[in-house]
């Protein structure tokens, strides 16, 4: 059984798919601990409802990055956790930071990374006019949201989406795919070759195809 640090900043809907599926044992883990960087964040609440313990570490208490970073790892490591998970957690992460858990710390983002990186990604999709869109859980590096892709998922994006209506379409798959990845570490079932990874056990679906607006014979 994996322990899980989960960093939050925001409404902690996918903190939620995460302590569920730990709950109903689709992941074979624990949320060990729950830090937030801002004091009122709504995912503090749903980390109490669960009984699950809760930390607040705000960056303006520190004078730099680093500090507030060592303050981050220094917590995660007195919970022991074996996984670092970023869920809305809206903050870059140091170097240093990174080392203290090599290999270790996942991000959910709301794009088809390497498309749309950054901020206000959803609009910046509709804009753009793609498509399709989606989310991605990525392991984290040095970049801002560069690291090696673990799992996508694609949702269709229209002209006339609104920030609000995408946003929505993508969650609902973050919080499918968010346990999935945790679920496919804690089975030691991620390898990371370079960019890539691999996943043990993984069944191809060459025939698995989205195209929108649809074809005929494509239903979405
Ligand atoms: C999610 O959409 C997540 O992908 C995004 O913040 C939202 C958090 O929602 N993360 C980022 O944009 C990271 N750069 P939640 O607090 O309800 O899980």
């Amino acid at each position: 059984m994996i322990r899980i640090g989960v960093l939050v900043s925001g409404s902690g809907s996918n903190l939620q798919a995460i302590m569920d599926a730990c709950a109903s044992g689709l992941i074979d883990g624990t949320v060990a601990v729950v830090i937030s960087n801002v004091p009122d964040a709504y995912a503090l609440v749903r980390a109490r409802k669960m009984s699950v313990p809760t930390v607040v570490v705000q960056h303006e208490a520190y004078p730099d990055r680093e500090s507030f970073d060592e303050a981050l790892a220094g917590k995660l490591e007195e919970y022991q956790v074996d996984l670092v998970t970023l869920a809305g957690f809206m903050r870059v992460l140091t170097p240093a930071f990174l080392r203290r858990f090599p290999g270790r710390i996942m991000n959910i983002h709301p794009a088809l990374l390497p498309s749309f990186p950054g901020l206000h990604v959803r609009q910046k999709a509709i804009d753009y006019g793609v498509r399709f869109s989606g989310c991605t859980v990525h392991f984290v590096d040095e970049g801002v949201d560069t690291g090696p892709i673990i799992i996508q998922a694609v949702v269709p994006v229209y002209p006339d989406d609104t920030e609000e209506e995408l946003n929505e379409r993508i969650l609902r798959l973050e919080h499918r795919i968010y346990p999935m990845a945790i679920r496919l570490f804690a089975e030691n079932r991620l390898v990371v070759e370079g960019r890539k990874v691999r996943v043990k056990g993984l069944e191809k679906d060459p025939a698995a195809f989205l195209v929108n607006p649809p074809i005929e014979g494509c239903t979405l």
